[in-house]
């Protein structure tokens, strides 16, 4: 048997022939630019995320850079990141010219909490980075009481967690402007890359609608220094298409996340993903961890299946970031993930077979 990390075929095969309907409509149209199509995933995606805005861009680093541009922050503020994540949020920071500063994540978790913010905040510090790894909603209760309590923005990074829920509430809605990501593997991912802000703060909307436009809301005047960041009306498109399907996509992740677990438990050399108190994870990853991680991905590789690991190389060791100043040993949370977690094969359409297949090999490397 063969067990692909993800292919997006069965998830794409439900609304493709939707999709090429609206598509030939579109082609007909010649509205590829800030059309209805977008204004319409628009409003879509800001009713499933319960905010009042949401603003389709190019893709999720142009979401974060924008989303935290539209605060103002000057060169010097500090925002508060975890130090695992996906570098794009760490990217973002710099590209809106403040600087990084990472906090290190719960081990069980993997997330952020507000005790290791609190560590890490100054008199420089202007927001906090939450990042809902892997489709686990972070404790969005405390680090917005923190963030509150010392006058801080909020920017969810949602890049992972379509979906998810904190609270009974979507992840995506609690940041005062927050980000996403549609990268095709997402759990709500389009044909290409797209990403989009969302937010309740209409002024923030604005700002971030300038600036996505070349900085422009009305053609040939602008107002300030933008990009051309625009989300395109293909990609909004076949996100329309699938945003009705996404809670039934996520339970489906839940379903797959639930056999794994019920098939490993009782393997002592693993620890499996758990989900905090009032959080529905949406489980965009399946991450395990394990001393014998190199070993038993190539044990599995050598049975035909692939995993992956998110993310081997903590940022604060990436040479791109050697200049921010950390060292080995910065954050040692953070380092003994990045050397004993793995992902495992985790997307719609993978059958019941081929986890219990994934879960035996498992075992048979273990016992
Ligand atoms: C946590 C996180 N933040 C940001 C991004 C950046 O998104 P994109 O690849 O669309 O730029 C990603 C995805 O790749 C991500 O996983």
């Amino acid at each position: 048997m063969t067990v692909p990390f993800v292919s997006l075929a069965e998830s794409n095969s439900e609304i493709k022939t939707q999709f090429l309907d609206s598509l030939s409509q579109l082609i007909d149209s010649g509205s590829f630019i800030l059309g209805p199509a977008i204004q319409e995933f628009e409003k879509s995606f800001a009713d499933y995320t319960g905010t009042k805005h949401a603003i389709g861009v190019s893709n999720g680093l142009d979401a974060l850079t924008i989303a935290l541009q539209s605060l103002k922050l000057q060169a010097g503020e500090e925002v508060i990141v975890p130090a695992h994540t996906y570098i794009a949020t760490v990217l973002a920071v710099i590209h809106a010219g403040a600087k990084p500063v990472f906090a290190d994540v719960d081990e069980s978790s993997f997330n952020l909490t507000a005790s290791e913010i609190e560590k890490h905040i100054t008199a420089k510090t202007k927001a906090i980075i939450p990042v809902h790894l892997y489709g686990q909603p972070c404790d969005m209760e405390s680090i917005g009481a923190l963030a509150e309590q010392h006058k801080l923005y909020v920017i969810e990074d949602n890049a992972q967690a379509q979906g998810a829920t904190f609270n009974g509430k979507r992840t995506g809605s609690f940041g005062h402007i927050n980000a996403t990501s549609f990268y095709p593997a997402k759990n709500l991912g389009a044909a290409g890359d797209a990403g989009a802000i969302t937010t309740n703060d209409s002024a923030l909307a604005e700002r971030a609608m300038q600036l996505r436009n070349v900085g422009s809301d009305k053609k040939y005047v602008h107002d300030v220094i933008g990009y051309n960041a625009r989300m395109d009306s293909v990609q909004a498109l076949f996100l329309q298409h699938k945003l009705p399907l996404l809670d039934k996509w996520n339970a489906e992740r839940r379903r797959i996340a639930a056999r794994y677990i019920k098939n490993l438990q009782g393997v002592e050399q693993i620890i499996l993903p758990s989900v905090i108190k009032d959080a529905e994870s949406v489980y965009h990853l399946f991450v395990i961890k394990t001393d014998n991680r190199d070993e038993l991905q190539q044990f599995l590789s050598g049975k035909h299946i692939q995993t992956l690991i998110h993310y081997p190389v903590p940022n604060h060791l990436q040479k791109s970031l050697t200049h921010l100043g950390y060292g080995q040993n910065s954050f040692p949370v953070t380092e003994k993930l990045c050397s004993t977690i793995l992902s495992l094969p985790m997307f719609v359409g993978l059958t019941d077979g081929q986890v219990d297949y994934v879960c035996e090999m498992i075992k048979e490397f273990f016992l």
